[in-house]
């Protein structure tokens, strides 16, 4: 299974769950600091004042990519570290960090994707209402062309937001995530100003390739998981129909097609209402973009559901279960669907063919144990080699797929459920930061020098 020949092989992480040093060189808070720093919201009372460390320690951390060979890296941007209190002059010192991680990335030869924002709300922001404040997309915008006027000489591929659909419907809607609200009215009205500070944004990075990174999946019934070709009752397939507007279109139909689909309005319309969506709107947020992000982990699976409430983080979910899937799990609980990936990427090439795409993240956390200094994770190993296959499948039935970025590099800080869950193909002992190269890293280089499996 030998990919195309400019296919670029990658991994991800992300500021908070990485940087640590969260007061050094002038650095605002975030809602993830405030959040995190609240008893009974992450699990163990973990945070991200330390977590890998990287602010100190990049140079070694790239030195690991550079030894799995990785073509691009792809990290996020600290708002509260450019603009401590989200508005006004940029803190150099802040600017400067990224600076040399760019220059240090690219004498390794690895290509640098930047995410503007992969959740870190700066907290005064928030503080004058966050992302239910349409002005925070404006404030988003400016601080995006302050990076790129720094940076874009060097970073020449940019994602604007990491995962909406997480930030409002989990921050504003069932408050598992900062900043902890749980309101759906004001959820709707955070993916809409989300999805108008995206296109605000877009517009400010160019040159560059543009792209929205989305928590995309298929949506399945519970027969469909493990026969693609089950036909669902009425009834199933029209919860299916809403969970997928819901989960995938509500952001790339603006962002690509510049219209909402009708159960966005409708959800929307029996939540708060849809004053906040202005005219002239739509037309802001569907600014061209070059790639679709799309993060996968598993299926999302729904069946009809008659009489039950909207879930917290679904509004616009009534009389629909999301159910199990009859599938082995990982450490997250999450259901291990290798081929949801192909469905997806097949289906999302069809559907916005207007777009390339790309796997900006994807990955699992399995309980690691380390044994005279090795990591076996089989298990994990098992993960990525079964979903890259359907990125092989996927490439094959003709979907315009760019690259696939391993979600993540490093072991990290995974929100809510803190430094439990072990998401990294290189393992990191937090007490010593000491790095260790997982089997899965290996096995990954391997793949990349060869192009293929
Ligand atoms: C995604 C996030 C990423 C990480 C993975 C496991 O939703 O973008 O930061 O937490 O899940």
């Amino acid at each position: 299974m030998i990919f195309p020949e400019n296919f670029v092989w990658g991994a991800a992480t992300a500021s908070y769950q990485i940087e640590g040093a969260v007061k050094e060189d002038g650095r605002g808070q975030s809602i993830w600091d405030t959040f995190s720093h609240t008893p009974g919201k992450v699990v163990e009372g973990d945070t991200g004042d330390v977590a890998c460390d990287h602010y100190h320690r990049y140079k070694d951390d790239i030195g690991l990519m550079r030894e799995l060979r990785l073509g691009a890296y792809r990290f996020s941007i600290a708002w509260p570290r450019i603009q401590p209190d989200g508005a006004g002059p940029v803190n150099p010192r802040g600017l400067a960090f990224y600076d040399k991680l760019v220059d240090e990335l690219l004498a390794a030869e690895i290509a640098p994707y930047a995410t503007l924002y992969h959740w870190d709300l700066p907290q005064a922001l928030e503080d004058r209402g966050g992302w239910t404040n349409r002005d925070t997309a404006y404030r988003f915008a400016d601080y995006a062309a302050a990076v790129h006027d720094r940076l874009g000489d060097r970073i020449h591929t940019w994602a604007t937001l990491n995962e909406p659909w997480v930030s409002a419907y989990l921050g504003y809607g069932n408050g598992v995530h900062a900043p902890g609200r749980r309101d759906p009215a004001e959820a709707m009205r955070s993916a809409h100003h989300l999805l108008l500070g995206h296109g605000l944004a877009a517009r400010r990075l160019r040159p560059g390739t543009v792209m929205l990174v989305v928590n995309s999946a298929p949506v399945l019934t519970p027969a469909q998981v493990s026969d693609p070709s089950a036909v669902p009752s009425e009834a199933d397939a029209a919860a299916v129909h809403r969970i997928h507007a819901l989960l995938t279109r509500q952001f790339l139909d603006p962002a690509v097609h510049g219209t909402y689909p009708a159960e966005v309005l409708e959800a929307a319309a029996r939540n708060g209402g849809t004053e906040h969506i202005r005219d002239g709107d739509l037309a802001l947020i569907n600014a061209p973009i070059d790639l679709i992000g799309i993060n996968y982990y598993n299926p999302c699976v729904v069946e009809s559901g008659p009489g039950l409430p909207a879930d917290a983080a679904w509004p616009g979910s009534e009389d629909v279960r999301f159910a199990a899937a009859d599938a082995p799990t990982t450490a997250m609980g999450w259901p291990i669907v290798p081929d949801g990936l192909s469905r997806l990427l097949i289906r999302l090439s069809h559907d916005y063919p207007e777009v390339g795409l790309m796997v900006t993240e994807n990955g699992a956390a399995f309980d690691d144990v380390v044994e005279n200094g090795r990591v076996h994770d089989a298990d994990r190993l098992a993960y990525l080699d079964g979903h890259l296959r359907e990125v092989w499948r996927a490439v094959q039935s003709g979907a315009d797929l760019r690259g696939y970025l391993v979600w993540s590099l490093l072991d990290n800080f995974e929100w809510a459920e803190g430094y439990r869950r072990r998401f990294g193909i290189v393992h990191v002992d937090y007490p010593t930061q000491t790095r260790v190269l997982k089997d899965s890293a290996l096995w990954y280089r391997d793949v990349i020098a060869r192009n293929g499996l």
